[in-house]
């Protein structure tokens, strides 16, 4: 009788894949998993947030007597906490911490990677049932190859980074990630408590029609942004324009989209924030690197994003990512009228 395998889980994955690696032991294979973990458990939370009647309100405490933490900090709380006991991660960077947190303990005395994250992205959208995500990106260390990790692994170019991805809280539940060979999607089953794969070899189209962009601040984006949201608007049969505009306000929600159905996301400069909004280290190079690995790609207007020297951990940059015809487009645009170009 032959046996017909019926999915490939998170786990299953990461072991198969392993192979690619032939000098690894395995540390990169645990870490994602780990990560796979925490993602789980923040899942369980996320659902559970419409219902703070009951349960609590952040701030309070609930009737268990349990003080009821605010979303974003739980899941911080959660990565930070299945990071600095896995062994595998030496130093964490977080968007919700001032500072990077050091893992001074025994059983990561040895390990090798650093790992930036978003723990809460989209975090205005928990209260009104909109879909929100988690980010994360890893780095081999640079400092010495034992003890807490220091702030120059973290200040690494994007193109350094081994492996990054992302988790939506969405109508379903996904994980989507790459180590450089390639983008797989895996969807959480709750029925068995796993991420399955659902989405392999995930590849973006070169050209799409959506525009993705908080419009609402038309009037503080700089030339180039507003004459490329023009030519979005404009009617051409040929182009399928006007394209539509879709924006979540979730970036992780707004990317995935795009990446599946064709699009471009932009975050651009502004007079009041010459940089942006995002962040280099916790969204715009892990989004990148997963944006090239499926054939789109991410710059600020002018530069790629993964070439940025980091200098701050909290670094904003403004952010171009998506269908690669789209993105450069963009950029024709941004070059005739460089105005606040960082
Ligand atoms: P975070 O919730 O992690 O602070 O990120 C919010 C980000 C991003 O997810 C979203 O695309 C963008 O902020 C929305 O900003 P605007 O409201 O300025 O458009
Ligand atoms: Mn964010
Ligand atoms: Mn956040």
């Amino acid at each position: 009788m032959e046996f017909k395998k019926m999915v490939t889980t998170l786990g299953q994955f990461i072991i198969e894949r392993q192979a690619d690696y032939p000098y690894s032991k395995g540390e990169l294979s645990r870490l994602l998993r780990d990560i796979g973990i925490a993602a789980k458990i923040v899942n369980r939370e996320v659902n559970k947030a419409g219902l703070a009647d009951i349960l609590g309100e952040a701030g309070e405490t609930n009737i268990q007597g349990e003080s009821v933490k605010k979303l974003d900090t739980f899941a911080n709380d959660q990565f930070i906490s299945a990071l600095s006991t896995g062994g595998e991660c030496c130093a964490i960077a977080s968007e919700e911490n001032e500072e990077f947190i050091p893992i001074d303990n025994l059983v990561s005395q040895n390990a090798k990677y650093v790992v930036c994250m978003d723990p809460l992205d989209g975090s205005s959208n928990i209260d009104v049932n909109v879909s929100i995500g988690t980010i994360f990106s890893i780095y081999r260390r640079k400092s010495k190859a034992v003890g807490p990790g220091t702030i120059e692994d973290f200040l690494q170019k994007g193109t350094e980074q081994v492996a990054a991805g992302y988790i939506i809280y969405g109508s379903s539940t996904m994980l989507v990630y790459t180590t450089g060979k390639g983008v797989n999607g895996f969807t959480l089953d709750p029925s068995i408590g796993e991420f399955c794969l659902s989405h392999p070899d995930m590849k973006a189209p070169n050209m799409g029609e959506i525009y993705s962009i908080n419009q609402g601040n038309f009037v503080h984006f700089p030339p180039g942004v507003k004459e490329y949201i023009k030519y979005c608007q404009d009617l051409d049969k040929d182009t399928n324009r006007p394209y539509t505009l879709r924006y979540i306000g979730s970036l992780v929600a707004d990317f995935h989209r795009n990446l599946i159905k064709g699009g471009i996301y932009i975050y651009p400069p502004t007079y009041k924030s010459p940089n942006g909004k995002l962040r280099l280290l916790y969204e715009c190079n892990p989004l990148a690197f997963i944006a090239e690995q499926a054939g789109s790609k991410a710059t600020d207007g002018f530069r790629r994003i993964l070439e940025i020297e980091p200098t701050d951990i909290h670094q904003r940059v403004p952010l171009f990512i998506g269908s690669t015809e789209m993105v450069e487009k963009a950029e024709d645009y941004m070059a005739k009228q460089p105005e606040l170009q960082s």
